[in-house]
């Protein structure tokens, strides 16, 4: 079977595809996030770590202004995110996959329809149809995107039946069925036990690197962030603090930042 995803019109196959400069953001009376400046070449893995309230899922957000910055410029796809219209904006964020920690499936649907529902963004018509009607190519695309993260014996079955990590799986399964070239991912196996947020990160990364997508993504086990990205980016306060290739890094070094 072919992993790799339909190429996009115009888009660069390498080059970079997310450039952040000078972002801030202000909650009240508390600067969440101040100058954070960063650019991810197309293909990386990104983590992103820091302590509860460092402004990483802020961040994230920013990218695709689901919060609005106060200042600053995002590049993201080769798009200016600040300038984007509405349809613009949502155009933009049909091309990003985001997987979250609660993994926000359709408990009463099927896994199989969770996942088709990550065509809705590029499907003509999608909002019409549910399972049972959707055109036959999308339906088989949907397995093929259980296949790959080792789910397809359970499309049937109600998202709400589903444990924790086949949830979460399902979920990395919708957002490939967007054919993204980027995924955001904040704290994905972070409801998962060990064992199983292990594996499903490394499911997670190996489909990733083969799509050769770019990944940025926001954990607090800093052995994940070693592991699985190219490179750690940590924030405390609001600020970067860190920017550096995982191989360099160690955890104890690390932890250190949460000091
Ligand atoms: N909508 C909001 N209104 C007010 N304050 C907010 C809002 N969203 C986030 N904050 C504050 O911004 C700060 C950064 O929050 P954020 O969720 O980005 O942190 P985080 O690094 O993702 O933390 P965690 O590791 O706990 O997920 C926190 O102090 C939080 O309370
Ligand atoms: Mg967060």
């Amino acid at each position: 079977m072919d992993a790799t995803p339909a190429p996009r019109a115009g888009t660069a196959a390498a080059g970079t595809d997310l450039a952040v400069a000078g972002v801030a953001k202000r909650f009240a009376t508390t600067q969440v996030l101040e100058g954070v400046d960063f650019t991810v070449p197309a293909g990386q893995a990104v983590a992103l770590i820091g302590a509860n309230g460092a402004g990483k899922s802020t961040l994230l957000r920013c990218c695709l202004r689901l919060i609005e910055p106060d200042a600053g410029t995002i590049r993201l796809l080769g798009r200016d995110v600040r300038a984007l219209d509405a349809a613009g904006l949502r155009a933009l964020r049909a091309e990003i996959g985001f997987v979250f920690q609660k993994h926000n499936l359709v408990g009463r649907l099927s896994a199989l329809t969770n996942v088709l529902h990550g065509a809705i963004g590029r499907a003509p018509f999608a909002r019409a149809w549910f399972q049972s009607l959707a055109p036959q190519d999308l339906r088989a695309e949907a397995m093929q995107c259980l296949e790959r993260v080792g789910l397809a014996d359970i499309a049937a079955r109600r998202a709400d039946r589903l444990s924790g990590g086949q949830s979460q799986r399902v979920a990395i399964a919708r957002a490939l069925m967007q054919r993204p070239r980027l995924m955001f991912a904040d704290e994905p196996v972070a409801s998962l036990d060990p064992a199983a947020g292990e594996e499903v990160m490394a499911l997670f990364l190996d489909l990733i690197r083969r799509q050769g997508l770019t990944l940025l993504f926001t954990s607090h086990d800093l052995a994940h962030a070693i592991a699985f990205a190219d490179r750690v980016i940590a924030l405390r306060a609001g600020r970067i603090v860190l920017d550096a290739p995982a191989a360099t890094l160690e955890v104890a070094q690390l932890r250190a930042l949460y000091d």
